[in-house]
Formats: structure tokens, sequence, C-alpha cells
């Protein structure tokens, strides 16, 4: 009972081979006494026929999908062919069928289309995971990864692990912790990422260092996050931001090729921050379509639209997008849905005009010609086309205006789905401020260095300083980020110290870090890229839980091994922790 073939191997020149195959039940179809069936692995289909006179008939009826077979038969071509799949031109005349395992009636249709609920999905993976669509996610998972590595090996990196049981990181999530049951009422973090552990090998002078990196994270889960993902975590030693860039695009370029086998190009665009939130209202802009936010605050600095008025006034700004030749597309009932969706970003309301000859709209009684003409001036407006503005604080129209113009191109279909388009963001602001809690939290994370030319911001004017930090972005994906890292000793308590934190706060959380920076550091920097994103846009899948084998739902459960999940009283003595209630 060896196997001869697997099910994708066999075509139109093996016809007369004899051979022996093994797989699962697919599908069985009894046509006019002939009784076919699909028989599937991993690898593909292969078509069995079984006929009445044939002495294992009795056998093939009885068989259900997803039982475990083995068929030994000649290959024959078909007559119905079918060009869809690698072996549709042959089909096996079985002389020998065995039942290897039974399988129950499954819960859910293990084909490419099923109609089960996600949550069965998960709670029956391992079948989830027999569908094709799935083992394709999970085979490009593994092609990238062994692609990131043979590009990583070739070029010097060395794959080092770093610890799951340290302590916490700051990356800006919630830390998942664990009770030491050894030193009672202490608890181990998992990492957010390896960022301090991969700054110490370039320290102890390893220069250039990677990890397949397993990540913790207790944040809220969005369409692209999970509790636990995977990160390509990289570090090098002497390298410029340039060269680092450079080293991650060929990378890129390489796992595209080799998953997909699709040529992006490289060097990718570079924009900066600014640019990229002034234009797209976005820090990971989609740049597969236009649509881009126009400021047009000046246009109504007197304006008797007191709205638009008030907010110039009051340092705030009126941008907008225009949706060209869609005006007809749009009904005002329409358009009261855009504006919910606005508001999902804080937005106060979504101003709107519409050109058919003349500026219609709500508004438009307000406005007078000469701000009507500059208008359409500054934004070249064409007949037919649709213009919506919002006027508030920069930070509410930039994310409004960014949210709207992806939510409309998915509704226009204005997007190129076979598109890949990749840019770097650069030029981030070291700091963010936090008006309510009136303190400053790291952008990236309290390790990034300011350029150079800017640590004298840092000393004084925190919230204009540049850090030396760059994020690669495709698709309106953040698909990695990076920076050069602080390497002396007293740069990087002046950042716990703009971040807050007291001497001896400092010297509790990160002593030991602060203690390595004095040991001869090298300049040094790095990037991490979040594979499972690297995955769902090499797959052109939108929910990252469909690249992941065991992912956890959005109340991070996993929903098969029902984790997270209650333990014994003793479990919990033992380790010296009591429940509240
Ligand atoms: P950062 O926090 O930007 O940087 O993370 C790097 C990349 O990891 C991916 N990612 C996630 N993917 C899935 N689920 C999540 N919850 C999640 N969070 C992040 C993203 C992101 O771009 N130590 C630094 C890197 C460095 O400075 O070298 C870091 O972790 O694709
Ligand atoms: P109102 O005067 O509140 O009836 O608003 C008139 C129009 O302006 C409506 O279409 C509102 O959606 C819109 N609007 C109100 N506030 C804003 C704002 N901050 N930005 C853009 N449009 C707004």
């Amino acid at each position: 009972m060896n196997r001869t073939h697997n099910n994708n191997e066999l075509k139109i020149d093996y016809v007369n081979a004899i051979v022996e195959l093994k797989g699962w039940v697919s599908k069985t179809r009894n046509l006019g006494g002939l009784i076919f069936i699909d028989l599937r692995d991993r690898y593909g289909i292969t078509q069995i026929v079984v006929s009445p006179e044939n002495p294992n008939y009795e056998k093939a009826k009885a068989l259900k999908n997803e039982f475990v077979v083995y068929v030994k038969g000649i290959v024959v071509e078909r007559e119905n062919k079918n060009l869809t799949i690698p072996t549709g031109e042959i089909e096996i005349l079985a002389s020998e069928i065995e039942i290897i395992n039974e399988a129950k009636q499954p819960p859910i249709i293990v084909a490419d289309e099923t109609d089960a609920l996600e949550d069965t999905r998960l709670k029956f993976r391992y079948l989830d995971l027999r569908r094709p669509v799935m083992q394709n996610f999970l085979m490009t998972r593994h092609v990238a990864m062994q692609s990131t590595r043979e590009y990583l090996n070739s070029h010097e990196f060395l794959e080092l692990e770093t610890p799951i049981l340290t302590k916490s990181t700051p990356e800006g999530a919630r830390d998942y912790l664990v009770p030491s049951r050894v030193n009672k009422g202490s608890f181990y973090a998992l990492p957010q990422s390896p960022q301090i552990f991969k700054q110490l090998f370039m320290i102890s002078g390893f220069e250039r260092y990677y990890q397949i990196a397993k990540c913790f994270r207790d944040e809220d889960l969005r369409a692209d996050r999970q509790p636990e993902f995977t990160q390509i975590d990289i570090e090098t030693s002497f390298l410029t931001q340039e060269e680092i860039m450079a080293m991650t695009e060929g990378l890129l370029v390489k796992v595209w090729k080799d998953s997909i086998n699709v040529e992006i190009n490289a060097p990718f665009d570079v924009l900066t921050y600014h640019e990229a939130v002034n234009k797209y209202g976005s820090d990971k802009p989609d740049r597969r379509f236009g649509m881009l936010l126009e400021d047009l605050s000046e246009v109504f600095v007197n304006s008797e639209f007191s709205v638009f008025k008030n907010t110039v006034t009051n340092n705030g700004l009126v941008k907008a997008i225009v949706v060209k030749d869609s005006a007809d597309k749009y009904s005002r009932k329409d358009i009261t849905k855009l504006e919910d969706f606005a508001k999902i970003y804080k937005a106060k309301g979504l101003a709107w005009l519409k050109y058919q000859d003349e500026l219609t709209g709500p508004i438009a009684k307000f406005l007078s010609d000469d701000e009507k003409a500059n208008v359409i001036n500054k934004v070249s407006l064409e007949n037919n086309d649709l213009i919506l503005f919002v006027a508030d604080k920069e930070n509410i129209v930039h994310n409004s205006l960014g949210a709207l113009r992806v939510h409309i191109a998915n509704q226009l279909d204005l997007i190129n789905k076979k598109q890949f388009d990749f840019c770097w963001v650069v030029d981030w602001p070291l700091y963010e401020y936090d008006e309510e809690e009136g303190r400053f939290y790291a952008a990236h994370h309290p390790f990034t260095a300011p350029k150079n030319d800017q640590v004298d911001n840092m000393y004084n004017n925190p919230r204009e300083c540049i850090a030396d930090a760059y994020d690669v972005v495709c698709n309106g994906y953040e698909l990695g980020g990076g920076s050069l890292r602080i390497y002396n000793q007293e740069l990087q308590a002046k950042m716990f110290e703009v971040l807050g934190f007291t001497p001896e706060d400092a010297e509790n959380q990160f002593g030991f870090f602060i203690e390595s920076l004095k040991y001869g550091t090298p300049p040094h920097g790095g990037i991490a890229l979040g594979l499972d994103r690297m995955i769902m846009l090499l797959t052109n899948t939108t929910n990252i839980r469909d690249v992941i084998a065991f992912p956890k739902t959005t109340s991070a459960q996993c929903t098969m091994t029902e984790a997270p999940s209650k333990v014994s009283t003793d479990q919990l003595k033992e380790l010296g922790v009591k429940l509240d209630g």
C-alpha cells in the first residue's frame, strides 16, 4: 500500500500507468451507475472512477466525504476533460480501494466555498485547514518565511532567539503577564517585541540579527491585529537609515517574487510623515487611487458659513476630497451615510457641494461667488464632481477624510486589487503629546533616536522633534516599522526623562539597559515587519485570522481549546495568586 504519486501529479503522459494514491474523499458522485470520487491531498485532486462491474463497486458506494482511502488503478484519458485543474485530462480506473479510516460527517463543508460561520470554522479549525484555500494561505506563509531566511542568511544575518518569559518592554500596548511560582508575587511579561534584546545583541557585537519572532500584545483587536502575532525582526549595526531601507526592499522584492511570482519595483517612493498625513489623511497611505485631501482653509477665512470661518479662525482646517464624476451617483441619503461614517472619526459633520453647471448643496447659499470660484479653481472641479468638506482640528480632519477616502474608493471600486503599492513613510515625530494627560509618549518606542540635527529639539522643543524612524507601507497597511536607536547613555536617560520617568523609575525598569549602553555600544538600528500582514497582502485577504493557523477570536479566545480558561485553586495557590471575586 505505498503511494506512488500525489493527487496533483498525474497528467496525460501517464496514461496506462498503474498508480497508487492516498488521500481524503472530497466528493463522490453516482452518475448512471458510474461512481466518481474526487481524491484530495494537500497537492490537489485526482478523479477516480468505479464502474458497476468493478469488484470494488460496493466499497466505493460506501465511501463518504473525508474518509481516508487508498486507491490502486490505471490512468486513462478522460472523456469530459476539466482543464481548470492540472489532473483534469485523466482519471484512474480503480482496481483496488481500501478504506484506511472512516470519518464522521464533518460540521463544515471542506471545500473552498463553505457556508460555515467563522466561529464553527475556528472550533473545528483542523477541518477548516483542510480546505484548499486555507492550505494555500499557510503554504504561502511557509514560502515567505523560507524566502526571508534565505535572503537574510545570504546577507550575513544570524538567526538568534530571545526569551519569551521576560520583563515588560514598552511597545505601547498592555502586557500579558505570567506569575512566577518560584518567585511568588513576581511576574514575567511576554514580549511585545524583542526590541531590547535585539539591541543587546548589537552591543554584544553580532552586527546583523534576525528572528521570526512571536510577539504578544494585549490590545483591542481589529481586522489586522492579533494578540499573538509574528514579526520578522531585524537589527543591524553600523548601517545608515538608507542602507536599512535598501536591505528591507531587497527582502520584500525576493519574498514577493518567491511567494507569488510578482516583481515589485524598488527603490520604493519615500514620503515624509507630514506629506502622508496632509495628502492622504493617514500615516499609512493607500496610494492606489487619487482623491487627495485639499486644504481650502484660506478660501473660507471670511466666510459667511460660520462653521468654516470659525474653524479657520481657531487654528483648525477646512479640507476636502473631490469624488470625480460622481455627483449623480450620490443621493442626499447616500451622503448622509457618508456623514455618519465620518462621524465615527469624530467629524462634527460633512458639508458637501455638487458641481453640475453650478455649485449646489445645502451650504451653497452661504458661499459668496468669490468663494465658489476659488473652490472650483483650487481643486480644478469639473462637471459632475462631488466635493466633501470637514472642518475641524487638524487630526480630526485628517482621520475622518483619510478614512472616508478609502471608504469611497471601495464603494466606487476605484482600487486595482492586483496592484502592490509600496512606500516608505519617514521623518516621524519622536513624541506624541497627550493633551488630556499633559504628557509625552514615544511615538514609536523609547529607544528611537532623534535625527542628528534634532537633538536640541529633544531637549528644548520635544513637540517638534523629528525621529530617525521609518515605516514601510503597502496598500494602506503598516507592514513594518523601525528606527535608528539611541546608542548614547546620556541621550537615553534624557529620553526617559522627557517621557516622564523619574530617574528611579527609569533605573528600576531599564537600569540594566542604560548600564549596557556604557560598554561600547555601536550605532545600530533595525526594523520589524509584520509577517501576518505580509501574508495577508500576498494572499489578498483582509482577515488576519485567515493567515494564522490557530488564531484567536476578536475577543482574544481560542474557541477550539477554549483558552483562556479557569485553572484549579491548587494551581493558583501554588502561584500565590488570589482571584478578586
Ligand atoms: P511595531 O510596534 O511598529 O514595531 O511593530 C512592527 C510591525 O508588527 C506588526 N504588528 C502587528 N501585527 C499583527 N497584530 C498586531 N497586534 C501587531 N502589532 C504590530 C505591524 C507592525 O508594522 N520593536 C519595533 C520594531 C523596531 O523598532 O525594530 C516594533 O515592534 O506590521
Ligand atoms: P448645520 O449648520 O449644523 O446644519 O450644518 C450644515 C452643513 O454643514 C451640514 O451638511 C453639516 O453636515 C455640515 N457641517 C457641520 N459641521 C461641520 C464640520 N465641522 N465640518 C464639515 N461640515 C460640517
